[in-house]
């Protein structure tokens, strides 16, 4: 590790090695910004042509139009296609039916299945139909409550198949979070699960679902029919007359046929919405449509892994966030590709569990997050090295800024020095990936996201204090604001039911670009390094979680007045949270209410937006017009208590030195 860690002070770079060039799609910077230089000076050829790989029933007239004053924007306009049909028909047509698409692998070890793309398109065609026997049509929202399992990916298919716009939410999220989803996507119909393996164990999906149509149904929403696929052989579950029937029984009904036309959608119809944190408590809808979003999870996975016909990809995200949505199943899918799909933890029932998969596989292409390779090498490198991982030949990473220790620990054990690391910045707005560096073509900087793909103005700009201040960008290696200068494809279109949110969000905080709430900085080479979030957003383990959320979840426990939560550093999560909680008067601190309030707000948004810490706290550091000083929050929970900078502004300068006392 010394010597990995020397490297790392060396501020190196990694080219690609010759043998991974000479094959890629892209060989050379040079040709990379030939190409970048088209796609965003003439996009009409540029993502005329890559969209030509795909089937449309009828062209588009203009392949785009934007207005960032009105949060207006649209791809392939006028042209008429379906995800669904290019993911399974168009590939049998191009020869792949016998090809696999989907390898399911259960956490027990033997519960494997192997899906052809023939059979994947009968198994969609069949539970579309089911869909449509169950009233569901075109525009009709269809929440998604399920584990990692091969089930999924049908369900997905199914619903861009027929029109209807899928919802998924993350099996780790409460029986609240799922209700807020559901009742803000209005969604109708819902497909869960029995359960699922973690760990050994079994974890019920059911229960947490019928809890949170309970809840619906409070707030005056029914659902009124949900489909439960039987994950657990022996896990019984109550099953709700005329409302909840098993996946099986329906897709083993005689009247369900396995042919069921794609329906023809307008490239601007929305595809589904996918709900993540922002800076206010309630999560906002992202809506992707259709075929912008096909052309950029196609071209993503195209160009950013390389892909190859004989490729098996290993992609290990939950398919509930956008990772798993563009880079489970449809980017690597509209690419004809053999994708993986792993229903557990990594380290179930050992810590090489990732790296067994690679070797039973076969796996080229393995795309994970700095978190888990953190986790994992903290296990130690006998586990890696105790398995065979010469098949790889293409590493990737997405989430966070990957430090260099754990990058260098990624590129030696992992990799074999071979492989190159591609780093992926994006986000569940943006579709694809949106910075990262094209494996063939671009020497790698450990720590940076790299250059931006095809399509992408990225820019760093100062930040704004006026409304009246025009934008300016920083000077180079300069922190500011990272945002887009115009559209691309794969971007979001609104946030489905608020379209003033849209707005607000992302395209005032500096007029004529989108705001994407990270800071940044571009080097000498154009490489652009991510700093973290610069609203109140943590990320913690790869997940997103916007801090108003869980204070909102905090503050509804009896006995709190207010709370206030921040990132602070964790060598493993990235982030953690840390939470400043105020009680009523009369309450008592004590640590058996910190675990009440832990679990409090594990019941309220999921077991991923635990506290890490909390402190009780008389006051908050509060400006006179009451507005909390977050960042000397920040700086007291990552005990940077030597930084806090001027306080003088502070309503009361000494609750600055009761938190410092107090800190946890
Ligand atoms: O802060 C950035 C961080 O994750 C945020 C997006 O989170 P989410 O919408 O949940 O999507 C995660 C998967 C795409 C970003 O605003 N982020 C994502 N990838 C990186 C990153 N930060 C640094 N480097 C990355 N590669």
């Amino acid at each position: 590790m010394g010597e990995i860690k020397s490297m790392a002070d060396e501020n190196r770079m990694f080219p690609p090695p010759k043998e991974f060039v000479d094959q890629a799609y892209v060989k050379s910077r040079e040709e990379y910004e030939k190409m970048w230089k088209q796609s965003v000076e003439d996009p009409e050829t540029f993502w005329g042509n890559l969209a030509k790989d795909l089937y449309w029933y009828k062209p588009w007239f203009k392949v785009n139009r934007e207005d960032f004053a009105k949060a207006e924007v649209e791809w392939f306009i006028g042209g008429k296609t379906n995800l669904s049909y290019n993911c399974l028909d168009y590939q049998i047509e191009k020869g792949k039916g016998d090809k696999v698409a989907i390898i399911f692998q259960g956490e027990p070890e033997d519960d494997v299945k192997k899906i052809t793309y023939k059979e994947m398109l009968s198994l969609v065609s069949k539970f579309a139909n089911v869909l449509k026997k169950k009233g569901v049509r075109k525009g009709d929202r269809v929440a998604i409550y399920l584990p990692m399992i091969w089930q999924l990916p049908v369900a997905m298919l199914a619903c861009t198949r027929i029109g209807a716009i899928h919802t998924i939410v993350f099996g780790g999220f409460s029986a609240e979070a799922l209700r807020d989803r559901i009742l803000d996507a209005g969604a109708k119909i819902l497909i869960t699960a029995n359960g699922y393996w973690r760990s050994g164990k079994h974890v019920s999906s059911k229960a947490n679902a019928d809890k949170a149509l309970e809840l619906c149904l409070a707030e005056g929403h029914t659902v009124d029919k949900v489909i439960v696929v039987r994950r657990l052989e022996d896990l019984d579950v109550p099953m709700k007359e005329g409302r909840d029937t098993w996946f099986e029984d329906e897709m083993a009904a005689t009247d369900i046929d396995d042919v069921c036309p794609a329906v023809m959608m307008d490239a601007e119809d929305p595809l589904f919405i996918l709900y993540t944190s922002g800076s206010t408590g309630k999560p906002k809808g992202a809506l992707h449509t259709t075929g912008g979003y096909m052309v950029y999870a196609y071209a993503t996975v195209k160009y950013v892994f390389d892909i190859k016909d004989t490729d098996v990809y290993f992609c290990t995200a939950d398919i509930g966030w956008v990772t798993g949505h563009s880079y489970v199943v449809y980017g690597p899918m509209l690419n004809g590709a053999t994708s993986i799909v792993y229903e557990s933890v990594p380290t179930f029932p050992k810590p090489d569990r990732f790296w067994q998969i690679i070797e039973k596989f076969k796996v080229n292409v393995f795309y994970t997050a700095p978190t888990a390779v953190r986790a994992l090498m903290k296990e130690g490198e006998q586990w890696p090295q105790g398995r065979d991982l010469s098949s790889l030949r293409l590493l990737a990473s997405v989430g966070e800024p990957f430090n260099p220790e754990a990058w260098l620990w990624f590129h030696k054990y992992i990799g074999g020095e071979k492989c190159p690391i591609t780093d992926t910045w994006w986000q569940t707005e943006t579709g694809g990936h949106m910075i990262c560096s094209l494996p063939g073509a671009i020497p790698t900087k450990p720590g940076a996201a790299g250059l931006p793909f095809f399509g992408v103005k990225a820019v760093v700009l100062k930040p704004r204090s006026s409304g009246d201040e025009p934008a300016v960008e920083c000077d180079v290696n300069e922190g500011g604001e990272l945002c887009m200068a115009r559209s691309w494809p794969g971007m979001m279109r609104g946030v489905f039911g608020d379209p003033e949110r849209f707005y607000n969000t992302y395209f005032i905080q500096q007029p004529g670009y989108y705001f994407s709430g990270d800071g940044a900085r571009k080097d000498e080479d154009g490489y652009f390094w991510l700093l973290g979030r610069v609203d109140d957003v943590v990320n913690v383990s790869g997940h997103r979680l916007g801090t108003a959320e869980i204070e909102a979840a905090l503050n509804s426990y009896e006995g709190v007045a207010e709370s206030a939560v921040v990132g602070f550093p964790h060598d493993i999560k990235g982030e953690d949270l840390y939470a400043y909680v105020i009680l009523k008067t009369g309450v008592q601190p004590s640590d058996d209410l910190k675990k009440a309030l832990v679990a409090h707000v594990r019941k309220e948004i999921g077991p991923i937006a635990s506290p890490g810490k909390i402190q009780f706290v008389s006051g908050l550091p509060k400006t006179r017009s009451g507005k909390i000083m977050r960042r000397i929050l920040r700086k007291v929970a990552s005990g940077e208590i030597d930084q806090l900078g001027d306080t003088t502004t502070l309503a009361d300068p000494s609750i600055v030195d009761e938190i410092v006392a107090g800190r946890q």
